[in-house]
């Protein structure tokens, strides 16, 4: 804005941020589900890790359980982008639950890999959070042959059964460089480590991260739009740090900013996690704008075009 011109203060807006093409696909199949079922439509575990996604879909008529033991028999519920494993589709058929997979095909790629392997007989090195659900899913395909590995540092405390037949595999949401350390760290201990067929960890991730790393150096500040639980939005966080900004804060809503965070402060970086709608960036934009930050500039890394169909069972009756 002209008015504003000249005082120094700008905004850099990262490009890509927000929905990957699997929230956006996970969200638009319960508002599908709501459309063509009606209210209740029970969502096992939040659909994505997004506070504002899921108040706003609870008010639409989803109901967010933990686990399908609180699902009404015959009923129908979603399955989140996260995934599930075996044990959960099993205990859904025998409730005689209606299911609508929301699972990414990505998550799902990291899925069939472990199976292979294991029907392979591989130990398979998990690298991933220990307690996230997508881990908890991924794990549950094979859970004789994965060891989870949380970072660097669990390295140590892993052992196989034969170090010739060893396979690590990832979560989808992870820091690419903390990645790479845990994997230089585990072909120390196991020289014979093999690689995943292709990288498990998620264009949106990459893309996002790489954004971030573009944009960082040049920034005192730096605002990440995502929820606490969010992987991929923590990690951002971090790599904003890692890539030089001065400071970085992760919240849910523009609210949350505090006024000192701008204090000397001359640019601003902004991005937002896979699983943040973009209304949420929106209204961080227009509360910097208020604070004198009306020059944004996009700093743009990749172009996004991956779209990915709805579940089948939307698709086959669409109307
Ligand atoms: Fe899928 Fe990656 Fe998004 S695994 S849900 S495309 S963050």
């Amino acid at each position: 804005s002209p008015v504003h011109a000249g005082n120094g203060k700008r905004v850099l807006l990262a490009e890509p941020r927000g929905y990957c093409a699997g929230v956006d696909r996970a969200v638009e199949t319960v508002e599908r589900a709501l459309e063509k079922h009606g209210a209740p439509v029970y969502v096992r575990k939040e659909i994505v890790h997004n506070r504002h996604v899921v108040e706003t879909l609870s008010e639409r008529g989803a109901v967010f359980v933990d686990e399908t033991d609180e699902v009404p028999e015959g009923a129908l519920v979603v399955f989140s982008a996260h995934g599930v494993s075996p044990a959960v589709r099993d205990a859904a058929d025998q409730r005689q639950l209606r299911t609508i997979d929301a699972t990414c095909p990505l998550v799902t790629k990291v899925h069939q890999e472990a199976k292979r392997f294991a029907r392979d007989d591989y130990d398979i090195l998990l690298i991933g959070h220990e307690g996230h659900e997508e881990v908890e899913g991924t794990a549950g395909e094979a859970p004789d042959h994965v060891h989870l590995v949380d970072g660097p540092d669990a390295v140590g405390g892993v052992t196989v059964r034969d170090e010739s037949k060893v396979i690590w595999l990832s979560q989808t949401t992870l820091s690419v460089d903390e990645t790479m350390q845990t994997v230089e760290r585990l072909r120390e201990r196991f020289p014979l480590l093999q690689d995943p067929p292709s990288d498990d960890i998620c264009y949106a991730t990459q893309n996002r991260q790489g954004a971030v790393k573009a944009m960082a150096p040049e920034c005192d500040l730096v605002i990440v739009v995502g929820s606490r639980n969010s992987s991929n939005s923590v990690r951002l966080v971090e790599v904003a740090l890692g890539a030089g900004a001065d400071t970085a804060y992760l919240v849910d809503y523009a609210r949350e900013i505090r006024p000192e965070w701008l204090d000397g402060v001359r640019t601003v970086g902004v991005t937002s996690g896979a699983s943040v709608p973009e209304v949420l960036v929106r209204g961080v934009v227009d509360l910097l704008a208020e604070h004198g930050f009306a020059d944004v500039q996009p700093v743009t890394t990749a172009n996004e075009t991956l779209v990915f169909a709805l579940p089948r069972e939307l698709r086959a009756s669409r109307t």
